[in-house]
């Protein structure tokens, strides 16, 4: 998704820049930034690309005390210099970058902006178009004829705006693309996330959908979605920098990969007590109780952790669960027990798709808990109830630590709500032993981490296609590592249940097709032998990944043995690295995979 940071009060150049690379992680395909000097001077610089790209054509002598910059994630438009943001009208009065999508651009460019010359594809450019027509033709101050066209709009949005007759302005309006406000000593910036400039301050306030602002060096001035003049409190945003750097890794996915057993840990002391009782709000823990169903949404690895978390739930608290895809359940509402609860699993918090369903669910007071590591992200601020997966700020587009504390928080919680159940499993889960055991695998897995890069060169970085098969909490995993291996090497490759493959797909398997066989379930091990059987009389290379209380003597790797509840925490973690490994020695960029971003806010 798109990134946007501005600042009004103090050196802008530099600033931008910085934000906008601290936001790359948001995906991107080109770059822009207006720079004033309130003496007269202003800047217009933008480029296809990186932001490295965007530098070089800066020029030392632009600078500004005011600026507004983007990175743009194409919705409307090809990846152009003209498509790039800031757009501007006619005249070259105002400028405007926005993170979302207008809906009703078109019809608004018909009714409002058919005389207009358009320089862009894309829809943001009407919006600052209809700004500049309402000034001139309807005599209106900037602020007015911004609130206006916000009226006029149907749609996502995070805009920042600047007139250049009043340069020491940033006007700013947020509705369902993320947004913070910065306060800071003599300036005051906005951003798409805090994270993106907390070099600069750690105070901010939470801008609600529906509100515009008047943003000048010293003060701000914000109005609600009724019109009316708002005070919120600023907050201190207590995140650690450091923790969002590389440190000494190449790529922020290793790290991440790496940093999971530490997760584990932290989310074993923050949620259970010593005694290893979970340490839950009970008002949430009652709520979601009386429910006679639950109900689990996300998206791509979100909606992979909520397969593991529907076992988790019926099995510790005995209350059926299902999983849906946000994008499907906002349009195909699933139809609702007599008490359902929802619970959202979102890494970014920001998920249009989940949000649409979270909106329904307000609509029907239907109670809603949010699992997220953005702390004061939207669907964390809309749902009744939040519990921050607290991994730390995952960069990497590819989500594996925020996975794993998924899957811990909704043990955690299944634990809380089963043993408020009074349900004996639940009751004698030694759920703190089994997350140290858990974490202990994964470190020792982690350290084993080259022969997973001797198998990703020697299997997958040549190869066209690959499966993953797996039964039960298997079968949730091979999901999840298709997707890992799918989305930052490009390999075609697909989650299997492993007895599916004959009915059907495997037709697909021919000589040296990889197959990742993914064995921790005990239940059906042995059957799982038979289908890598079947796959490998058939041509098929197959990498086994084996629980090793089932492990036979050629298996590639044997993992640590676990209770089967937490064997997703060991089995992920080879899949994870395997992608890692594929996508690095391709030479690919692991962290930004083409097309794909951190945060998707469109739906
Ligand atoms: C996972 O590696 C992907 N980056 C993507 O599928 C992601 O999980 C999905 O977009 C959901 O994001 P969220 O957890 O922030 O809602």
């Amino acid at each position: 998704m798109c990134g946007i940071v501005g600042v009004v009060g103090k050196p802008a150049k530099e600033l931008i820049l910085n934000g906008l690379r601290n936001l790359e992680y948001r995906g991107y395909d080109s770059a822009g930034m207006y720079l004033n000097d309130l003496a007269g001077h202003e800047y217009l610089t933008k480029a296809v690309g990186r932001i490295k790209n965007l530098e070089e054509k800066l020029t030392p002598d632009e600078q500004g005390l005011v600026g507004i910059g983007h990175t743009r994630w194409a919705t409307h438009g090809k990846p152009t210099v003209d498509n790039a943001h800031p757009h501007f009208d006619e005249t070259k009065r105002f400028f405007l970058v926005h993170n979302g999508v207008l809906e009703n651009y078109l019809d608004l460019k018909a009714k409002y902006l058919a005389d207009t010359t358009f320089k862009s594809d894309t829809d943001t450019e009407v919006a600052v178009q209809l700004v500049a027509k309402f000034v001139y033709t309807e005599h209106l101050d900037t602020f007015t004829a911004f609130k206006k066209v916000l009226k006029l709009i149907r749609g996502s949005y995070a805009f920042l705006l600047v007139d250049n007759t009043e340069p020491d302005h940033i006007f700013l309006a947020k509705n369902k693309s993320p947004m913070m406000l910065g306060l800071g000593d003599g300036f005051n910036i906005v951003a798409s996330d805090a994270i993106s400039v907390l070099d600069q301050t750690r105070k901010f306030i939470d801008l609600n959908d529906g509100d515009v602002a008047d943003v000048t060096k010293d003060s701000y001035h914000i109005e609600n979605a009724a019109g009316e003049v708002v005070h919120p409190a600023a907050h201190i945003v207590d995140i650690d920098p450091s923790a969002a750097s590389k440190g000494t890794y190449e790529f922020y996915m290793l790290k991440e990969i790496d940093e999971q057993p530490a997760v584990i840990r932290r989310l074993s002391s923050a949620y259970l007590d010593e005694n290893g009782q979970p340490k839950f709000d009970q008002k949430l823990v009652a709520a979601i109780s009386k429910a006679d169903r639950l109900y689990i949404f996300g998206a791509g690895t979100s909606y992979h952790a909520g397969f593991v978390g529907k076992e988790y739930f019926e099995k510790l608290t005995g209350i059926p669960t299902e999983v849906d895809y946000s994008s499907e359940a906002g349009y195909h509402f699933p139809m609702l027990s007599k008490h359902p609860f929802f619970i959202f699993l979102t890494q970014s918090g920001e998920t249009a798709d989940s949000r649409v369903v979270l909106q329904e669910a307000r609509k029907r007071n239907i109670p809603a808990l949010t699992l997220t590591n953005v702390q004061g992200s939207t669907l964390s601020r809309e749902a009744n109830y939040t519990i921050l997966l607290k991994a730390g700020p995952e960069i990497a587009v590819a989500s594996t630590k925020a996975y794993t504390a998924q899957l811990a928080v909704q043990l955690e919680l299944a634990k809380a709500i089963g043993c408020y159940l009074k349900q004996e499993v639940a009751i004698k889960f030694d759920l703190k032993k089994q997350l140290a055991l858990a974490a202990e695998g994964m470190q020792r897995i982690i350290d084993g981490k080259a022969q997973l890069e001797t198998l990703a060169k020697a299997d997958l970085v040549h190869s066209r296609n690959a499966f993953y098969i797996g039964r039960g909490l298997d079968y949730a995993v091979a999901l999840e590592g298709a997707l890992k291996l799918k989305e930052v090497s490009y390999i075609q490759t697909e989650g299997f249940a492993a007895a599916e493959l004959k009915h059907g797909t495997i037709s697909l398997i021919e000589q040296g097709t990889p197959v990742i066989a993914l064995i921790n379930d005990p239940v059906t091990a042995g059957l799982t032998r038979g289908n890598i059987r079947e796959v490998e009389s058939r041509g098929a290379k197959v990498i086994s990944i084996v629980g090793s209380e089932f492990a036979v003597d050629h298996d590639d790797i044997v993992l640590p043995a676990t209770d089967y509840l937490v064997s997703p925490f060991l089995t992920v973690v080879p899949t994870q690295l395997l992608a890692y490994y594929a996508s690095k020695n391709k030479g690919l960029d692991v962290d930004k995979p083409r097309n794909l971003a951190k945060s998707v806010t469109v739906e």
